[in-house]
């Protein structure tokens, strides 16, 4: 199946000072998926990437820009992102980063796996799926983080944290994406937990996941914390849902 035919897709990329990797970033994206429209969600970044974007954006119909005054977080853009492209009559939604990690050259890939998916995960931790330049620590973060959510709430996903991902709409619209928790890695955690647990098929394809070259990465040691103690009061609530049913079968 080729890109074309899962619908009209809208790339949603979250900014916050990414000056100098947002341009380069929407070029790739532009020649390796033409008919692909996107959307930058800036949150006010103080280097001026908005207004850089707003330029990209007057000469190419298929670049939009969502400019918003403060910084909230990953999570809070990427609603705020999803809602425009929902009333915009979108079918599928992208969530891309700007900083290269996400290579727009392996966005036909998961727009092929979603011919027969709801959700595409780019996953670093399946068979062919890598990472470039990461810092011994940042992948123990992610494997440990990954393996953590999967035993505390039960998902069969190799690589629950990753920001590379294709939604079709209903997904969006069956899981109340607006009430999922706010941060960069729980974000994601929720929302893919919630397709899961929703019924709806989720798959995950192998990406190449490459650490960026320039600016700063706003994971911080906070959204980690966040994460795990979000992940830990999640898992233990779906234990006590799971020991519950089975007590009320017995009765
Ligand atoms: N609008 C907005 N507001 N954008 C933000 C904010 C914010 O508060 N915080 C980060 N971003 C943007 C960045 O500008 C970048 O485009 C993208 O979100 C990812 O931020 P990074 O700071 O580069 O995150 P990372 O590389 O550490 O984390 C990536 O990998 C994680 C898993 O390992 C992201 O893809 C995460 O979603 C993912 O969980
Ligand atoms: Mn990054």
């Amino acid at each position: 199946m080729s890109p074309q035919t899962v619908g009209r897709v809208l790339v949603v990329i979250p900014t916050y000072d990414e000056r100098d990797n947002i341009e380069i970033i929407l070029a790739r994206l532009r020649s390796a998926v033409p008919t692909a429209h996107v959307l930058v969600v800036d949150d006010g970044s103080p280097d001026g990437t908005g207004k850089l974007v707003e330029s990209l954006a007057d000469d190419d119909d298929h670049v939009h820009l969502l400019q918003r005054t403060e910084k909230r977080g990953l999570g809070a853009a990427y609603v705020a992102g999803f809602r425009w492209g929902l009333d915009a009559g979108y079918d599928v939604l992208v969530e891309m980063d700007a900083d290269g990690s996400h290579s727009p050259e392996q966005l036909p890939r998961l727009l092929t796996a979603l011919a027969d998916a709801d959700l595409v995960l780019g996953s670093r931790w399946v068979p062919g799926g890598s990472v470039v330049n990461w810092p011994r620590s940042r992948q123990l973060i992610s494997q440990g983080g990954s393996l953590y959510s999967r035993l505390a709430l039960g998902v069969a996903l190799r690589d629950v944290t990753g920001g590379y991902r294709a939604f079709r709409r209903d997904v969006l619209e069956g899981i109340d994406y607006a009430g999922v928790a706010s941060q960069g890695y729980c974000f994601q955690i929720d929302l893919a937990t919630r397709a899961l647990r929703a019924g709806y098929r989720v798959v995950e394809v192998p990406i190449t996941f490459v650490e960026r070259e320039r600016g700063e990465s706003k994971m911080s040691g906070d959204i980690v914390r966040e994460a795990l103690i979000r992940v830990s009061q999640w898992g233990l609530a779906h234990r006590r849902d799971q020991l519950r049913a089975r007590w009320g079968r017995r009765r």
